[in-house]
């Protein structure tokens, strides 16, 4: 069966989103996209809100792009058990997996250009989190 990523924009990471969707769909996985569906003006803690209930019913992974990948990563982390990790880089996204055991990822699409966008994607999703020690420590978030 095909691995779930969920995913979700604002209008200001809609652009990207839509990159994301089509190289994960290339790769197998299904996506499974919370919206928005346009690039009209939407409200992004909407969007993080429906994604972050997604993750925690399924326990799931999810994708969430807005203009800076900041404001949907400070709405995210409203809902506990969410560990959502804004990152521009490479090294970040696999740390953010080893020893935070991320379940989202956010992206700012008027920050980080498509191609590394998707290297961090691909670094995110493939990576495994390390447990031990670092388990200890997110029970005590
Ligand atoms: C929308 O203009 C912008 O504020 C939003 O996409 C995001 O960057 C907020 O943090």
């Amino acid at each position: 069966m095909a691995e779930r990523v969920i995913i979700g924009s604002d209008h200001g990471g809609f652009k990207l989103k839509c990159e994301i969707i089509k190289h994960l769909r290339e790769q197998g996985f299904e996506v499974c996209d919370k919206g928005c569906y346009s690039e009209e003006s939407c409200d992004y803690p909407v969007i993080a809100k429906s994604v972050a209930k997604d993750v925690l019913n399924t326990s799931g992974r999810a994708i969430l792009v807005c203009g800076t990948g900041i404001g949907m990563s400070i709405a995210a982390n409203r809902f506990d058990g969410i560990r959502a990790s804004h990152c521009t880089d490479t090294f970040s996204a696999r740390m953010t997996r080893m020893h935070n055991d991320s379940n989202i990822l956010c992206l700012g699409e008027r920050i980080t250009g498509t191609g590394l966008a998707l290297d961090i994607v691909d670094i995110w999703l493939k990576t495994d989190f390390e447990g031990g020690r670092h388990k200890n420590r997110i029970d005590m978030i």
